[in-house]
């Protein structure tokens, strides 16, 4: 079977910032939630006080939306559309049933199946922050030289991309900062 959500960026361990409808029809919510990939699973790790975790004890089914930062943004502050689960101009949509929670301390640790995925852009890229991070820290390791402070904010990132990176990410990561402290760059 194609694997659509590998595609997306559903790599092992790889977090991809959602947006995650739940609620069901009537009154839905719409938060921006990292999920991924582990062991078969999907997951997602919820902060008990939020009403996307008191809306999936009520009604364990939810949508995961792929998009773009616009749409994280504005899924934030509260201002978009959505119908069926699904928010406007999302790129892909996973719909998603609660198999199992996992409490830890004020979160909690949310096991999914996968029932369903619909791609409306075949280009469709979840985003994820290991991927930004990169990006970031190249701009910093190319500054270095001028400014130390760089230093402070590629250390900065190294934290994101180990939470929220796969192992290519990892790795990518320290072969920039080897590189940068052999002074090849
Ligand atoms: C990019 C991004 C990713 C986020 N990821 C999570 C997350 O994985 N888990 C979580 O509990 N909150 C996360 N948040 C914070 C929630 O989206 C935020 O607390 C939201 O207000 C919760 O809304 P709710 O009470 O409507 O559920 C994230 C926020 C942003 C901007």
């Amino acid at each position: 079977m194609k694997d659509k959500l590998g595609d997306i960026g559903f790599r092992e361990g790889r977090v991809i910032e959602t947006l995650l409808v739940t609620g069901g029809r009537r009154e839905p919510n719409i938060a921006p939630i990292g999920v991924w990939r582990e062991d078969g699973s999907y997951w997602s790790k919820i902060h008990k006080e939020s009403d996307t975790y008191q809306n999936l004890l009520d009604l364990d089914v939810c949508t995961a939306n792929i998009v773009g930062v616009e749409q994280i943004v504005r899924g934030l502050v509260g201002s978009l559309p959505v119908e069926d689960g699904v928010v406007e101009g999302a790129d892909a949509v996973m719909r998603l049933e609660v198999v199992e929670f996992v409490d830890r301390d004020v979160w909690c640790l949310t096991r999914y199946s996968v029932d369903e995925v619909d791609v409306y852009d075949r280009c469709a890229r979840g985003l994820c922050r290991a991927e930004l991070s990169l990006l970031e820290s190249a701009i910093h390791a190319s500054r270095v030289d001028l400014e130390r402070s760089h230093s402070e904010f590629i250390e900065h990132y190294r934290e994101i991309v180990r939470k929220t990176g796969d192992s290519f990410e990892k790795e990518l990561f320290m072969e920039l900062v080897d590189c940068l402290r052999r002074g090849d760059l």
